[in-house]
């Protein structure tokens, strides 16, 4: 068999960001909560990260599946079922390329969650998947419904790929919604994918547990972009099946071949202190939370905003258009406000907003909004009847 090139279409999400991210001096678009410095890792642990220590550090080559101690430090919050082991990577965006790759036939059905972060879907089209999708419905405020998954599965979907909480619309399975899904997926012949990115950024039930504790055939990424503010670190994991290691390992010795020993010293400090960093984070992101449903509930149905379950985006209508991005553009270009418009993910009357960001930017950039839905930015409005 000939080898096939790799097909990768256009990411629209980071297409938008790319420059504006620069430019704008109000972020209401992110997906993660607010950064850390060095300085706030450094005074969770002054014996790994002291300068002396540092020092230190040779800068040789690491592990192919990441060094133990971080390994052992994301084991311990994660719970790995006994059949797994955790890798490290270069951003959980690592983990999902090596893990399409080395799972996707061409031809074979690969079910995605639609709306979805880009990397869920494309990465498994290029590797010739076949995508079928388990419609989140905005008519339903983006709940998701096993039924509906369970329409889609056949015998032949070989990986069922799900991101819970979801990107970009909060929406969340609970612990039975879990159990459900499990249930569908040990039914079928599909492996799970679970993209827990937003693991730990839920409000109304404890963090939903890793899937390979009951599922031998499930794969789970996590990340330190998201939880624990730290994104330019570019770390993150899976959590994989033992024999699956030496496919991953293959892909990855002609990509990353490994992780830097600084940035995981960094990482380990992170993981291992990993509640100092997110509890504040989730209880400022539950309090924005609030403030966002309220400044929606003020725009007297302009704004229709399903409350996010977990994470710390929403996705609220427009009710006044059918395109936001122009007004996604003047926020940007009249206010310095940054968002991301819906149509990036396949939804172009909404829009992506980013609640963990200090308080003032959020109340600032939902203000711009405001002003902006009153001034009545001209392009993509919805027409009059
Ligand atoms: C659902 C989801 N998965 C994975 C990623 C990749 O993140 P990273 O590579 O920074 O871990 C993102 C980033 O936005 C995401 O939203």
């Amino acid at each position: 068999m000939s080898a096939r090139p790799l097909t990768l279409p256009a990411a629209p999400l980071e297409d938008w960001l790319r420059e504006r991210y620069f430019q704008a001096h109000t972020d209401i678009s992110s997906s993660g909560v607010h950064n850390y410095t060095l300085g706030e890792l450094r005074d969770l642990d002054p014996s790994l990260l002291d300068i002396a220590e540092l020092d230190r550090l040779m800068f040789r080559d690491g592990p192919s599946l990441g060094e133990e101690r971080l390994r052992a430090a994301v084991a311990a919050r994660v719970r790995p079922g006994p059949g797994h082991v955790v890798m490290t990577t270069h951003g959980s965006s690592e983990a999902l390329f090596l893990a399409f790759n080395a799972l996707v036939r061409p031809g074979d059905e690969v079910v995605v969650p639609g709306p979805a972060y880009h990397s869920l879907s494309a990465l498994a089209a290029a590797a010739g998947a076949v995508l079928r999708t388990w419609p989140l419905r905005p008519e339903n405020g983006f709940v998701p419904n096993p039924a509906d998954l369970r329409r889609v599965l056949t015998e032949r979907t070989r990986l069922v790929v799900v991101n819970f909480p979801h990107n970009p619309t909060g929406a969340c399975v609970d612990p039975n919604g879990r159990a459900e899904l499990l249930e569908l997926v040990a039914a079928s012949r599909a492996t799970l994918l679970w993209d827990g990115a937003f693991t730990d950024l839920v409000y109304d039930h404890p963090p939903l547990a890793d899937p390979s504790q009951e599922l031998d055939r499930a794969l789970s990424f996590g990340t330190l972009s998201k939880a624990y503010g730290l994104p330019g670190l570019r770390v993150g994991w899976c959590v994989v099946p033992r024999d699956l290691v030496p496919e991953l390992v293959r892909i990855r010795d002609y990509l990353t071949l490994s992780l830097s020993p600084l940035v995981e010293r960094l990482a380990t400090v992170a993981v291992e202190h990993a509640d100092i960093l997110i509890a504040p984070r989730l209880a400022e992101a539950r309090r924005h939370r609030e403030l966002l449903l309220e400044w929606a509930a003020a725009s007297e149905g302009t704004v229709e905003c399903p409350a996010p379950r977990g994470g710390v985006t929403a996705f609220p209508r427009f009710t006044t258009h059918d395109d936001t991005t122009s007004l996604c553009e003047r926020l940007l270009s009249e206010h310095g406000v940054l968002v991301a418009p819906g149509r990036v993910f396949g939804h172009p009357d909404r829009m992506r907003i980013g609640f963990s960001c200090p308080q003032g930017e959020l109340e600032r950039g939902l203000a711009a909004i405001t002003k902006e839905l009153g001034a009545g930015a001209a392009d993509g409005r919805r027409e009059s009847p």
